[in-house]
């Protein structure tokens, strides 16, 4: 048998090489082996991808014969509730809680769950704990939230199969919530947990490079994601997504081509959230409101970050981002790139956000890691005292 030219240089290059302490299913001696480039759809692109039928199947799924809601029903809800209010609250070496709170990154990771959900094909969303998966576990807009689920990880082993990760992940944001004095309206269980990757879901023609810490930008594909550039007519969004890049949730935070421009922000945020059924008035609600919690982290340079979790090396026993600098974690900590909270008191429900944003004239800076951000300047008017440095996205 003959090496696939476009095989790398560990290809073999006879069949006896195969059978030599080799194991003949490792992708690189065919193309098209376990999936490797040109696949069925790369020689055909407009077959009909039947397989998809049988995606996520019974076969795949140790948990088909369960009744979700009816398992979830056996749990005792207040007890569960009070184990995640005690983890919010502690806080571990690998992965310090910021301000003794591990609600914000808990809120933060929830939302990111629900936030991948769009109208237009009703795909994304929190219903199957998708987040563990690729492409969205590594996206980098999920950054650390695989700190997050592993943090939740010793309650789901409590719980079993009657408690899904979707129902965790939900549920541990109305807790993170509630023990910041957010009333919540209260909770629905019986989520079904996907046990595979989704490869059905469209989220953008671009290919992304996991591995070059570049600006959201770089690998945007406008022709196919935008019909023009900010500010012009026919700046639409490509149907049917609801994030203006690929692997961000919904917008670049520094602005369109991080340009910094709250305005032309706007713009993006409308048409993202507008894909997610939401209109303005719950659009600000859930950015104001989501960001009266938590902090920005943008202590260490985007390249010393490692790589993300579905490609991370085999040590890193399934996280993503390894940051070198310091602890790694806690003051270094390295997810976004701009550094500072949003208010005041970040593990308090409170206005400040809204507050802090008109009660100040606000100028352009950048973080350590060059990422543009906001920095306040002038009181406009009487504003609140502050006990944490204060940092203002574009939106
Ligand atoms: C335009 C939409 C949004 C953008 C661009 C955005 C962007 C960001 C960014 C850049 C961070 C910092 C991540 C880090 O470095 O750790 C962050 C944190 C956070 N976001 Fe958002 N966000 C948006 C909407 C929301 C919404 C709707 C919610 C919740 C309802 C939310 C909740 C949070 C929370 C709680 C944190 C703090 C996480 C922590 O302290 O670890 N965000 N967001």
């Amino acid at each position: 048998m003959t090496a696939n030219p476009a095989a790398d240089s560990t290809a073999y290059s006879t069949y006896d090489d195969v059978l030599e302490g080799r194991c003949p299913f490792g992708g690189n001696t065919v193309g098209g082996a376990q999936a490797t480039p040109p696949t069925l759809s790369d020689w055909y692109p407009d077959r009909l991808r039947v397989e998809q039928l049988h995606r996520d199947g019974p076969a795949a799924d140790p948990l088909a014969d369960l009744d979700h809601p009816a398992a979830f029903a056996t749990i005792d809800l207040a007890e569960l509730k009070a184990d995640i209010t005690r983890l919010l609250t502690t806080s571990v070496s690998w992965w310090p809680s910021d301000y003794g709170n591990y609600a914000p990154q808990m809120i933060r990771m929830a939302w990111h769950s629900a936030g991948t959900y769009r109208i237009a094909d009703g795909r994304g969303g929190a219903g199957q704990a998708m987040q563990r998966f690729a492409p969205v576990s590594s996206w980098w807009d999920n950054g650390n939230t695989d700190k997050s689920r592993r943090l939740l990880w010793p309650i789901k082993q409590e719980y079993g199969a009657a408690l899904s990760w979707a129902d965790l992940i939900v549920l541990t944001g109305n807790c993170a919530l509630e023990v910041m004095g957010f009333p919540t309206i209260g909770f629905g269980g019986g989520r079904r947990d996907a046990w595979e990757a989704d490869d059905a879901t469209y989220w953008g023609p671009e290919h992304l490079d996991m591995t070059d810490p570049g600006s959201y930008d770089d690998m945007v594909d406008r022709s196919g994601r935008w019909t023009a550039e900010p500010g012009e007519p026919g700046y639409e969004l490509q149907q049917p997504l609801a994030a203006s890049h690929q692997a961000l949730i919904y917008v670049n935070p520094e602005g369109p081509n991080a340009n910094g421009d709250p305005a032309a922000s706007a713009v993006d945020i409308r048409i993202t959230f507008g894909r997610m059924a939401m209109d303005d008035v719950e659009t600000v609600a859930l950015i104001a409101g989501g960001h009266a919690f938590g902090k920005s982290h943008g202590a260490v340079p985007a390249d010393q970050i490692g790589a993300p979790p579905e490609i991370a090396p085999m040590e890193a026993m399934g996280l993503g981002w390894h940051n070198p600098v310091g602890s790694g974690n806690a003051e270094h900590t390295m997810t976004n790139g701009i550094e500072g909270s949003w208010t005041p008191n970040p593990t308090q429900w409170d206005n400040d956000y809204l507050e802090n944003l008109f009660a100040y004239e606000w100028e352009q800076t950048r973080s350590p890691p060059a990422r543009c951000s906001g920095r306040r300047r002038t009181p406009r008017r009487r504003g609140p005292p502050t006990r944490t440095a204060t940092a203002s996205t574009t939106r």
